[in-house]
């Protein structure tokens, strides 16, 4: 069962509490991804493209909460959910050391330390579990997860050309980056 020990912490904004997300959450989450997908193009959805129904989003959150190496963080400030990070290890053996995981904090509170919080949540988590190696794909221009990433240290393991067409037509490259264990964040 992969869950989370809740954290509080004390923002100008008022108390972020970082937790596992629960089924019952599966609306709000939905209604969160929209919206991040709305506010920024670091994702690799469009707005619309996420096309899962309550009872999906429900399955997915239980089976995050039931696998062993894979897991579903929430940030919330009082009831509103601010963020989310999702990782999942792949099933199979020679893999399952390893996982990736995908991220995003609503604009709004951008910059406050939230995406720090989930981050560190998840190493945390990991220690626990025997995961050694954390991957993730980043938009080459999104310099704020980068840094993020950096700060805990991930390293740079590829560069994947023109890996994303926007509507515009303009290609943007994007970066494989890992973490290995154990935590020294800087
Ligand atoms: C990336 C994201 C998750 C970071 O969340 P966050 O809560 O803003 O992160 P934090 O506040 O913990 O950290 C942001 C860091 O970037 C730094 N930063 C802010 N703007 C920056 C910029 N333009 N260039 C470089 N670094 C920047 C901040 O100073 C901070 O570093 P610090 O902790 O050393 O001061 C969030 O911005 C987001 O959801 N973006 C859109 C979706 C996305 O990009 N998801 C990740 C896909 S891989």
């Amino acid at each position: 069962m992969a869950e989370i020990k809740p954290v509080k912490v004390q923002l100008s904004q008022g108390e972020l509490e970082i937790s596992s997300v629960k089924p019952g959450e599966a609306r709000d989450v939905l209604e969160f991804m929209e919206k991040v997908s709305r506010e920024t193009d670091y994702l690799i959805r469009e707005p619309g493209e996420l096309q899962m129904t309550e009872k999906e989003e429900k399955e997915y959150i239980e089976k995050q909460l039931k696998g062993e190496r894979s897991i579903f963080i929430g940030a919330r400030i009082g009831d509103k959910l601010v963020g989310t990070l999702g990782f999942t290890s792949p099933p199979f053996q020679r893999h399952s050391h390893r996982g990736s995981f995908g991220m995003a904090v609503s604009r709004r509170f951008w910059n406050y330390g939230i995406g720090t919080h989930l981050v560190r949540a998840m190493l945390n988590w990991a220690e626990e579990t025997g995961i050694e190696k954390f991957s993730l794909e980043v938009d080459a221009e999104n310099l704020r997860a980068i840094k993020l990433y950096r700060k805990f240290g991930f390293e740079l393991e590829g560069i994947l050309k023109k890996n994303k067409k926007m509507l515009s037509g303009e290609y943007r490259d994007e970066l494989l980056m890992a973490r290995f264990l154990k935590i020294t964040e800087e």
